[in-house]
């Protein structure tokens, strides 16, 4: 019996001396493993008279009991000195500030589109998309250019290299020189009425003050049985007060030729130029802002659709003009430079919502 008391006395001084999780583990397979004293203690029981082996075997159970109590609370307090340590070591400050270059801005274009689709999705426009490289059909031939007409120079397209189209046949590719292609993808695949905005990339070889290669458009299609040009000004003079916050935006509609439209008009807003700076708003000046029209019958025609029983009306505007007008940027091409100081100035925090409120004048 003494002997048994001894050799708890042994193990659990082991167990109390380990002093992490592994070492308790070699203590536990060392006293209860397969090999281990207290096992080897309870398979010398089967040579033992019936007597001695009730006693001794309640004896070993006890012993096993008690090594197994002793171990868990060792692990448990083990377990806890880890963690008290991870704690201390692992010390993460979170009220410091995140460092200064880490903060990003919202570029003007990305914004600004923002602004845009918001006012129009409360009109009830979705946003469609579409490809940027294009055929020849979708972005000229669809849309009325008749084949050589001047408007397709126009455009400065940028062309490449031709590849098969589905009969193998050459097709011309080109990046789509407006967003006007997208009003064909969408007639060609939906059935009116129809009501989409496509903000887009759209490229034209030209570069100055006013032009780059790579610009933005915003699309306007609406196809319904009913649609007029009563409808196409009140859409656009609504968007242009929204988006500019001005309620008494004065606005006005030229006649003008695109040949996907007819007729087509140009949309300028009354503005006024104050020792040099631009204001939108009141004052004796009209600033180009977007171009528009009714579908032309010939454009329904080549998407499928009947001219005698729909209608409706299209708009296309540059996105970064609108931005530029808003937010007084004065060239178009530093949008596209990655100028850090550029992006701090003219940026928007993520929390800046499209901003919509009308402003009286
Ligand atoms: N696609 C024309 C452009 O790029 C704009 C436009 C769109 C005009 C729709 C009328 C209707 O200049």
């Amino acid at each position: 019996m003494s002997n048994i008391e001894a050799l708890k006395k042994e193990i659990v001084e082991t167990v109390q001396a380990a002093n992490d999780m592994q070492a308790l583990e070699t203590v536990r397979v060392q006293a209860l493993g397969k090999k281990g004293k207290v096992t080897d203690l309870m398979k010398s029981l089967g040579q033992m008279d019936p007597e001695q082996r009730r006693e001794m075997g309640q004896a070993l159970n006890r012993l096993k009991d008690e090594i197994t109590g002793e171990i868990e609370t060792r692990a448990a307090a083990l377990k806890r000195k880890e963690l008290d340590e991870r704690l201390q070591t692992e010390k993460l400050d979170m009220t410091l500030s995140p460092r200064p270059e880490q903060q990003g801005s919202i570029h003007p274009i990305s914004q600004t589109t923002e602004e845009m689709i918001t006012i129009f999705a409360e009109m009830g426009f979705t946003v469609a998309e579409g490809p940027e490289i294009e055929d020849d059909f979708h972005n000229f031939t669809a849309l009325n250019f008749p084949p050589e007409h001047p408007a397709r120079q126009m455009h400065d397209t940028f062309y490449l290299p031709d590849a098969p189209d589905s009969e193998g046949e050459a097709a011309t590719r080109l990046l789509r020189t407006h967003t006007s292609t997208v009003q064909i993808h969408v007639m060609q695949n939906q059935k009116p009425p129809i009501r989409i905005i496509v903000p887009g990339r759209t490229f034209r070889s030209d570069y100055d003050m006013t032009h780059t290669p790579m610009f933005h458009q915003m699309e306007g299609l609406v196809i319904d049985k009913t649609s007029h040009m009563g409808h196409l000004k009140h859409c656009l003079t609504v968007f242009c007060r929204k988006y500019f916050g001005v309620e008494e935006l004065p606005v006005r509609f030229r006649p003008s030729f695109f040949p996907f439209t007819e007729p087509s008009a140009e949309m300028d807003i009354g503005c006024a130029v104050n020792n040099g700076k631009l204001e939108i708003g009141g004052g004796n000046k009209w600033m180009e802002i977007l171009g528009c029209g009714m579908v032309h019958p010939n454009v329904l025609k080549n998407c499928g659709i009947d001219p005698e029983e729909y209608q409706g009306f299209a708009f296309g505007m540059g996105i970064e003009r609108v931005a530029m007008l808003k937010y007084g940027i004065p060239d178009l091409r530093t949008f596209f430079e990655s100028d850090i100081r550029w992006l701090r100035h003219y940026g928007f925090g993520p929390s800046d919502q499209p901003n919509t409120a009308l402003r009286a004048e």
